[in-house]
């Protein structure tokens, strides 16, 4: 535990995560609600499966210290946290030869991103490099592969590398986070849905407020862009090869007259989950909702231009 909260890299879920949870028993009539309203069983990792993950998250942590190979998740070319490729041949690992140390120094990501490009973050290329890259969206107007960097940047300490729910915090947390890639749950859980939880957090969904709200960190775009990236992992198993993990095979089929990135503006319902939801968020009126960025990198963009995008194929 020590390792690994030393080597988490998202400071601020340290107090995220120590904050209590003071809409539990509201929260127990809202949790896992679908989009017609019926509730089922939330999908949840147990509690030996989440102390296997956290143990084994400290012991990549240590390995990856002291440059040792491992593997993270049983998928052996990967790294702690990041996901990063350890050195590979092909997609055979290199033994005694991890991601950050050993012989090299390199992981097999720097053997891919040959000379970084100037003006893009080191780590967007990396993970974006080392990551499923999409060539199409289900949800219009969202980019599932910028989506993929928020997630990673400020999702998977709870819900886990792989959106299983297992991340190295989720073990602390009650209620658990939730599996995203449940398809008997998850695409039954509207767009509308989705986008309030993530911008407001547990609260504004009448879930705990473990679940935090990212609606000051993320801009609008960026949440549509979270959503799709979820769509695309609905049943995405931990993956048992390199080319499972990257080219992996969504469920999610689009809910009849649901909201998108390109409806939303035009929908009443959509607009008032969010007046409501914009109320509890420090400075987020409706007008600071465009323009400029809240938080370095990222790439982002408007709902149309990500469907113009979408349209020649990204
Ligand atoms: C500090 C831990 C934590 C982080 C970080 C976190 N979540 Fe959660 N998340 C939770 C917990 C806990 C729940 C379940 C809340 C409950 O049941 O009351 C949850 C629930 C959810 C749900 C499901 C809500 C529902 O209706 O079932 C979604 C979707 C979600 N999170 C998305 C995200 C996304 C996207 C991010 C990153 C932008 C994120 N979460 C970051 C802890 C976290």
């Amino acid at each position: 535990m020590q390792l690994r909260s030393k080597i988490l890299w998202a400071a601020a879920l340290g107090s995220v995560i120590a904050m209590s949870a003071p809409t539990e028993s509201r929260a127990a009539t809202a949790r896992c609600q679908l989009h017609d309203g019926t509730r089922i069983v939330c999908p949840v990792r147990t509690e030996a499966e989440l102390d296997a993950a956290a143990k084994a998250y400290d012991a990549e942590a240590a390995q990856m210290v002291s440059g040792v190979a491992g593997s993270t998740y049983g998928v052996a070319p990967f790294d702690y946290l990041t996901g990063v490729g350890k050195r590979t041949e092909g997609t055979t690992l290199m033994k005694g030869d991890s991601g950050y140390a050993g012989k090299t120094g390199k992981t097999e990501l720097w053997d891919r991103v040959k000379k970084p490009k100037k003006g893009e973050a080191l780590y967007n290329q990396w993970t974006n490099n080392w990551s499923p890259a999409f060539k199409s969206t289900l949800v219009p107007g969202a980019d599932p592969n910028e989506g993929k960097q928020w997630y990673y940047v400020y999702c998977i300490a709870c819900h886990g590398w792989g959106l299983r729910g297992d991340g190295p915090s989720a073990s602390e947390i009650d209620p658990r986070p939730r599996v995203l890639t449940d398809g008997s749950y998850m695409n039954k859980k509207s767009n509308l849905q989705l986008f309030t939880v993530i911008k407001g957090g547990g609260e504004a969904s009448l879930l705990s407020s473990s679940m935090p709200a990212w609606g000051n960190l993320l801009q609008d775009q960026d949440i549509w862009n979270v959503v799709a990236w979820i769509r695309m992992m609905a049943d995405v198993n931990v993956p048992k090869t390199i080319d499972e993990y990257l080219n992996p095979k969504t469920t999610f089929k689009p809910l009849a007259g649901d909201v998108d990135a390109l409806t939303a503006g035009k929908s009443e319902e959509f607009k008032e989950a969010q007046e409501e939801n914009e109320m509890t968020l420090a400075g987020r009126g409706e007008g600071a909702l465009k323009g400029g960025g809240y938080v370095e990198g990222g790439l982002r963009k408007k709902a149309i231009d990500v469907a113009a995008k979408v349209k020649k194929g990204f």
